[in-house]
């Protein structure tokens, strides 16, 4: 997998012709627009295994994954296989009037490897729409039920939920919400549960009951009549791979069944063998969630899906409530033929190369190689859990200190290595198919990244 695979086709305009159209033409997410224009990207060219090629031949590891999604690799011939034969069976069919083999297979299949009673799936079109569909089914529940008042969202800072109006509303990254509008009567953000903030002197245990009572009182003080839902990542991967204090799961989960109100657990990162399991909540945290949205590693990125895993217990509620009611929520694309033939065969592949199990086994060498780099003074706090990690810096001034995981991205970039970026930190999630010494390939380049940092930065400050 370590040879640049050939690019097909002939006539390509050249690098910089494309790149100055991509420039003219394409929006990116989270495009700086006060560069617009003057924005620089890479351009990817191929991909095999755990690294991709540049359109000049240079080759990285891809740290980030893709986004958080490529688990089972690249350049997968069954996938592309699985791919073709179902665009040649049927590529289309509306999912208003009808169902096709793989949609149902598909459904079938997660309704298998979800916890507890989540058997009843609504396919998406990625990880936002999937959150969307969870929040608004939680909507249609209870006004069904003669609740109307019962719909206030509570939600995480930090947290990531998407790019829909309403998975943006529960989204609790200040910076993402600059000039953009968001629902604010509905969605209630609690506090940073990131144990690293905790206060000097406090332990883990401690920061856990607080962030406990932060949801309790919420639920107090807005009134447990008034609160539809509680929406929370197992792990808060984009706000920093934050993974909340032991318990915390568990607890928070509780105080939501006690008062009645729906429990989403957003697992569009920590699906999907992340940490090891099909899904985080139950086989990590021992939770069962009323309903679990997830998307990226379901077809490891190789086409768009997403699915909001709703339990019998919710859909029962909602059904058996006497009133004729549609449950208008639904895409064109909802159940697509191709995608959910690619997350077939991905599952298949997963389960075929034991990769779940593959996970649990490095694992230890993945954290252990992670945790080692808080020996660099620059490095806070290096923290993570399964294929997910983090490192947060720290310089003496803010304006350095933001711009170290950018620094570090240029650095490791430089020597073939991809992570991504997040303000003062970076953050990896390799495709699962990484190896013990792919694990010690990519850490050996982070570590020389950050003696370049740290030599750069007091360089300057000389
Ligand atoms: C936890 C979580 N939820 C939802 C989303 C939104 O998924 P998508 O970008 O596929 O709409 C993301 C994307 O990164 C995510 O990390």
């Amino acid at each position: 997998m370590n040879q640049i695979p050939k690019t097909t086709g002939k006539n390509h305009p050249d690098t910089a012709t494309l790149l100055d159209w991509d420039r003219m033409h394409q929006i990116h997410p989270w495009a700086a627009m006060d560069n617009w224009r003057g924005y620089e990207t890479m351009l990817v060219d191929s991909a095999a295994g755990i690294y991709i090629w540049d359109a000049a031949g240079k080759r990285y590891l891809d740290g980030p994954g893709g986004m958080w999604c490529t688990q089972i690799g690249y350049g997968r011939q069954e996938m592309a296989d699985a791919i073709s034969a179902q665009v040649m069976k049927i590529p289309y069919s509306s999912p208003f009037s009808s169902a096709t083999q793989p949609s149902v297979l598909l459904c079938k299949k997660l309704a298998e490897l979800a916890p507890g009673d989540l058997n009843n799936v609504l396919l998406t079109t990625g990880g936002s729409t999937a959150v969307d569909t969870a929040l608004r089914t939680m909507q249609y529940l209870n006004n069904r039920r003669g609740l109307p008042n019962k719909k206030l969202i509570i939600a995480r800072e930090k947290g990531y939920h998407g790019s829909t109006y309403l998975a943006h509303s529960v989204t609790g990254k200040e910076r993402d919400k600059s000039h953009f509008d968001f629902e604010t009567r509905l969605v209630h953000l609690l506090p940073d549960v990131n144990p690293y903030g905790r206060p000097d002197g406090m332990s883990v245990d401690e920061w856990c009951d607080e962030k406990v009572t932060d949801l309790a009182r919420t639920i107090a003080k807005l009134g447990a009549e008034n609160i539809g839902a509680f929406i929370a990542e197992p792990v808060l991967a984009s706000g920093g791979v934050i993974v909340p204090a032991p318990g915390y799961h568990k607890r928070t989960f509780d105080l939501c069944r006690e008062n009645d109100i729906l429990y989403i657990s957003d697992e569009v990162v920590t699906g999907f063998g992340r940490l090891g399991h099909w899904f985080a909540s139950s086989d990590v945290f021992g939770i069962e969630p009323d309903m679990i949205t997830c998307a990226k590693g379901l077809t490891s990125g190789y086409l768009p899906l997403g699915a909001c895993i709703i339990s019998d217990r919710v859909m029962e509620q909602m059904s058996n409530l006497g009133s004729p009611s549609s449950y208008a929520n639904g895409y064109t694309y909802s159940g697509h033929p191709v995608s959910c033939a690619a997350a077939l065969k991905n599952i298949e592949i997963i389960e075929n190369e034991g990769l779940l199990q593959h996970v649990r086994k490095i694992t230890p060498h993945f954290q252990d190689r992670l945790r080692a780099l808080k020996k660099f003074p620059l490095v806070g706090d290096a923290r993570g859990m399964g294929l997910l990690g983090c490192i947060e810096c720290r310089a003496e001034n803010l304006e350095a200190e933001r711009s170290l995981g950018e620094r570090i991205d240029v650095a490791c970039e430089e020597m073939g290595l991809l992570v991504r970026p997040l303000i003062n930190m970076a953050v990896f999630s390799p495709p699962l198919i990484i190896t013990h010494a792919q694990i010690d390939e990519m850490f050996d380049i982070l570590e020389k990244a950050l003696e370049i940092v740290t030599a750069d930065l007091a360089r300057e400050a000389a």
